[in-house]
């Protein structure tokens, strides 16, 4: 008796997308608001009392649990298409739940504000997530050296400070979140704070130019030496119009790399790609660059490229996955090497289902390019690699079928209509068995 094959069984409902690859991508797509700038700067809600509205922000599963975060914690987060207003009030907890922890590690960036403002804050420590282990230790040692009192209870960092005070930082590792929590801190600290080896990221120092406008003394924004002069009140701006994602809009050009037309990103801001527009030219890809979009088009052989990721300005670990699609079609031998995550090669077995030559030796990937890859059943396993597998999809010949899509879901905002709207065959489905 032959058993049936597993994957038959009929299990729960649940939403795939489905793409029928091989379909040129032509037209115009618009780049959605950054998650990764919208994230700090709810957080930072916590250091006001006045409210503010946000606008461009993107419709993702991330922005939604940050809102539940911050209802939580007493602030007020109403969203209207892309219109978020967030109201300051200081009657709710101050405590980050493990529930909503776990769900989204960025909500470890309330810990710099709760502890500025309130002056206590019991957040769960985030466990580790499928891309490593993703400590906070420079979180928690940059909040001690400003004074805090750091405690770790049944799985929750506690943190209690009077008033913090400046101190002079400097960071083992130039952490995004990391920077952006020790920043929210010192803003409001008394005294001076220097942070050495600070992110260089877009993503912070659009944080650091919103605190700025709320009356925040920072100098030396987009270098990695932050100067920071405490103050005792911070007031928003009533408005703040959020910087496109830069992540999305890489992935899109990828997108157009494989399949464009030509493809036409806009709203995005060339001088955040710099890295990436660098990787797809020596890649052969056609781009022609406007003020706020890149026309893209598919490249018949892409050349093979190294690739080797790095805190900002360096290539993105959060493209490699991305790039991976598209040097799995290149005419030789491509490396990418991974020296931000330990663990952010996952993607790879699924590619590999789908006909493409990948061997990985620790935090580096070995990729032959192939002829062509062909559609197959695939397992999203976080954000970036379901969006990899999506544009493996766009290029494989037949049709492709991706499970997990909910990780899609936390960092795309309707990535599919986007394609849908440019040509792709693409749809997502309640597939139930
Ligand atoms: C931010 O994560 C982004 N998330 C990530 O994007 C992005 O991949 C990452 O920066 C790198 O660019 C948000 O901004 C919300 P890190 P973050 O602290 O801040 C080590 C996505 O896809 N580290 O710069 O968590 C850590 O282990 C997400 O949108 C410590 O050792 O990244 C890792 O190896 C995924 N101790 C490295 O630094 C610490 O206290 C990078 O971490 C903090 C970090």
């Amino acid at each position: 008796m032959v058993a049936k094959n597993v994957s038959s069984l009929p299990g729960p409902p649940e939403e795939v997308l489905i793409i029928y690859g091989g379909q040129p991508l032509r037209g115009t797509v618009r780049v959605s608001g950054a998650k990764n700038a919208a994230l700090p700067l709810m957080a930072a809600s916590i250091l006001f009392d006045k409210p503010f509205v946000v606008h461009n922000v993107p419709d993702l599963g991330d922005v939604k649990t940050m809102m539940e975060l911050l209802r939580v914690l007493g602030i007020r987060a109403e969203k209207n298409n892309t219109i978020l207003t967030l109201v300051p009030g200081n009657n709710g907890a101050a405590e980050a739940p493990y529930e909503l922890v776990k769900k989204m590690r960025a909500s470890i960036l309330v810990l710099g504000p709760l502890t500025a403002r309130r002056g206590t804050a019991v957040v769960a420590l985030p466990g580790g997530c499928s891309i490593g282990t993703r400590p906070v230790d420079l979180h928690i040692k940059g909040l001690q050296a400003l004074g805090a009192t750091i405690s770790l209870e049944k799985g929750n960092i506690i943190a209690r400070a009077r008033r913090l005070k400046g101190a002079h930082i400097v960071l083992d590792f130039a952490t995004v979140t990391g920077t952006e929590n020790l920043v929210m801190a010192a803003v409001l600290a008394e005294g001076e704070t220097v942070i050495e080896n600070a992110a260089r990221e877009p993503e912070v120092v659009e944080l650091c130019e919103f605190l700025r406008a709320c009356g925040a003394i920072i100098e030396g924004i987009g270098t990695d030496i932050l100067h920071i002069k405490g103050v005792n009140t911070l007031s928003p701006p009533s408005e703040w119009h959020l910087m496109p994602d830069r992540i999305e809009a890489g992935t899109l050009l990828v997108a157009g790399a494989l399949a464009g037309e030509p493809l036409r990103v806009e709203g995005l801001v060339p001088e955040h790609l710099s890295a990436v527009l660098d990787k797809l030219r020596t890649a052969g890809v056609e781009l022609e660059l406007g003020d706020k979009t890149i026309t893209v088009w598919r490249s018949s052989q892409p050349r093979p490229a190294s690739i080797k990721t790095a805190p900002y300005p360096g290539f993105p670990t959060d493209m490699q996955a991305q790039f991976a699609v598209l040097l799995s079609l290149a005419d030789g031998e491509s490396i990418i090497h991974e020296t931000i995550f330990e663990n952010r090669f996952q993607y790879v077995p699924e590619l590999v289902r789908m006909g493409a030559q990948i061997d990985v030796e620790g935090t580096t990937a070995f990729i032959k390019g192939v002829k062509r890859l062909t559609g197959a059943p695939v397992t999203a396993t976080d954000l970036r690699a379901s969006a990899s597998l999506v544009l493996a999809g766009l290029v494989a010949e037949g049709e492709s079928v991706i499970y997990e899509v909910g990780h899609l879901d936390r960092g795309y905002e309707k990535l599919e209509n986007k394609l849908q709207s440019v040509g792709a065959r693409i749809e997502r489905k309640i597939k139930s068995e």
